[in-house]
């Protein structure tokens, strides 16, 4: 069934940039409805959101047209999600305080569907108390916020209150649309509910290695694989969102920083294993990375030339340590450990080789023999001292939720 985003698009500079965002949805196959506030139709005109929509785009709460041949109401009915970027700090301090006094506010105070806030403000807005103060009950209020872009701002400035980009926000979107729905607040019953947005790892330290690790043969050569980072970057995301404090540890790739997770940049399985041994202790380790299992024996400081007989350079190589392996013997070791295997063959069965040998109480195992290694799904089987666990192929998002889903029954069953 298509996805359906109800977009609403507030007054600032960054609005322009929800074109673009909308172009990126409808390409995923996930259609959008766009509703502009006042000052937002100052950027972008309701001609150009409602080509790339192809649809009639909202604005006006007392359009009787509008009211009458669809409501406000019925605008949140029928979206999955409701998006409000960018959002600026006006349209936050009216959503923290419950103000319905446009169309978009008050679809904000109706809706009983998610809602992400994508802010984008000056950098002295953004930081300043009251901006601060909403947020913090917005996020209370189960309001998902993605974190602002640093960099330089329109008005000159530089700081925090960019709106990210827009690959970036269309990948939270994924993921929250990837979610399972939110209880309904009227008819489920609070003791069985879980109240939204807490997460079932509030309190709990995930750490999460991601991406490939460049092994260097001379300053400009170095080993690597295919890993792109996504699945990795995609568990830390849900796992923030699940309340987690999260650690993530990142080989070279061009991706991102999920929203309230702590990133530690590396570059080889060395430097890996010592970025997570520092982030030791922590609840759950979940090792995604695509460690290189070898590194050259010497990398040398000048770039090796062809010495003209035809023959390559010799290239001797030696294992690098296993972080996961280390991970499963350690005194620190995590309550719950969690491997990936990448296989092109007989999947499971090297997996299941893989717990004993790794001292992991999970390995999620993936065939690679495809295009998962940067491709945007993946099919995983989770093997656990109990048997397997196989999900069809999905979106690394939703393989993401899951998974966290996964870990945080483990900890709500002690
Ligand atoms: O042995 P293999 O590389 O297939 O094992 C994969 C699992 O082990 C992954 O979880 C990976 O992150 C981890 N690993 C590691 N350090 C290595 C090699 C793999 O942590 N040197």
């Amino acid at each position: 069934m298509t996805q359906r985003i109800l977009l609403i698009v507030s007054g600032g500079i960054a609005a322009y940039k929800s074109l673009e965002l909308v172009r990126l949805l409808r390409r995923k196959g996930i259609a959008v409805r766009a509703v502009l506030t006042e000052s937002a139709e100052k950027f972008v005109t309701p001609l150009s959101l409602g080509v790339l929509t192809e649809d009639h785009v909202f604005g006006q709460l007392f359009d009787l047209k509008e009211e009458r041949e669809i409501g406000h109401i019925q605008l949140s009915r029928q979206a999955d999600l409701i998006v409000i970027a960018p959002a600026t700090a006006n349209i936050l301090a009216k959503m923290a305080n419950g103000i319905a006094d446009d169309l978009a506010t008050t679809i904000l105070l109706a809706t009983d569907k998610p809602v992400l806030a994508v802010p984008a403000m000056n950098v002295r807005m953004w930081h300043h108390r009251a901006t601060q103060r909403n947020l913090e009950r917005l996020r209370a209020d189960g309001i998902h916020i993605m974190e602002p872009d640093d960099g330089d701002m329109a008005c000159g400035e530089y700081g925090k209150g960019r709106l990210p980009e827009p690959e970036a926000i269309a990948r939270e979107i994924e993921r929250l649309l990837a979610l399972p729905p939110l209880p309904d607040p009227l008819t489920d019953q609070p003791d069985f509910a879980p109240p939204p947005n807490k997460g079932g790892l509030a309190g709990r330290h995930v750490l999460i290695t991601a991406g490939p690790t460049h092994e260097p043969i001379d300053p400009v050569r170095f080993i690597a694989n295919r890993s792109s980072g996504k699945q990795g970057f995609a568990i830390a995301a849900a796992a923030a969102q699940a309340g987690a404090r999260v650690t993530l540890v990142a080989g070279p790739v061009a991706l991102p920083t999920p929203a309230g997770v702590k990133r530690v940049d590396v570059e080889t399985a060395r430097e890996m294993l010592g970025a997570v041994e520092a982030a030791l202790p922590a609840d759950v380790a979940i090792m995604v990375a695509a460690v290189a299992d070898w590194r050259t024996a010497d990398a040398v400081g000048q770039k090796i030339k062809k010495d003209g007989s035809g023959a390559p350079a010799p290239l001797a190589l030696v294992e690098n340590p296993d972080i996961l392996a280390t991970l499963g013997t350690s005194s620190s070791r995590p309550a719950l450990l969690i491997g990936f295997a990448a296989e092109t063959q007989n999947v499971t069965e090297h997996a299941q080789a893989k717990l004993a040998k790794k001292g992991a109480d999970w390995i999620v195992a993936n065939d690679v023999s495809g295009d998962v290694m940067g491709g945007e799904t993946n099919a995983i089987h989770i093997v656990t001292a109990d048997g397997v666990e196989s999900w069809a192929d999905m979106p690394k998002a939703a393989v993401a939720s899951r998974l966290i889903e996964k870990v945080a029954n483990v900890f709500r069953a002690d």
